[in-house]
């Protein structure tokens, strides 16, 4: 099952509904820090509702920590930036990929981008290009989301043909 990696989150509702959405999809959640909060904070417990047990949470203290992690792991590190230019629903996941994804106020560093085997985004409809005013990118959660779940519909096994006749007889 691919690997849900929060670069140095800042805001814990986010984290709280990353949490969640991990939880429900058996992902394993890794938080690299420093976080902008601590992890009793009220509203990331009050966002993750009473799944917090079920979640299968990993800290890093630190960037390097992390790479560290993921050399040892191996897998693909995939990097999502409303800024990269490929685009994650024509992109193959494998359930080793890890996704990255940045801080709420300023998105990766350098440097990860550059250690990702691949930099993805969600294409925008008014993503603000040209000096024109739009949306610089989406919600850190839902962006999670977005990419995760895309990741596991490809990922998916097929329905047996035993259970599809089942289903269809109603
Ligand atoms: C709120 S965004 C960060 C915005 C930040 N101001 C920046 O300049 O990158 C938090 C994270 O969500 C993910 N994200 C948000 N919108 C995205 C998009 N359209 N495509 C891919 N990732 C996105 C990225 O991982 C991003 O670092």
């Amino acid at each position: 099952m691919p690997r849900v990696v929060l670069f140095q989150p800042e805001i814990p509702p986010n984290t709280g509904n990353v949490a969640r959405t991990c939880a429900a999809t058996a992902s394993e959640l890794h938080l690299i820090e420093p976080l902008g909060f601590s992890l009793e904070d009220r509203y990331l417990r009050r966002a993750g509702l009473d799944y917090w047990p079920l979640v299968q949470l990993h800290r890093h203290r630190d960037g390097d920590a992390f790479l560290a992690e993921w050399g040892r792991l191996g897998g693909r590190l995939v990097a999502l930036s409303a800024r990269a230019s490929g685009d994650y629903g024509q992109f193959r996941f494998e359930p080793s990929d890890w996704l990255l994804f940045g801080r709420e106020s300023d998105g990766l560093p350098e440097e990860l981008l550059e250690r990702a085997d691949a930099r993805l985004t969600i294409p925008m409809e008014v993503s603000g290009q040209h000096g024109q005013p739009g949306v610089r990118s989406l919600n850190l959660s839902v962006a999670v989301g977005v990419v995760l779940f895309e990741a596991l519909r490809q990922l998916r096994q097929p329905i047996s043909s035993g259970n599809a006749a089942s289903d269809s007889v109603g």
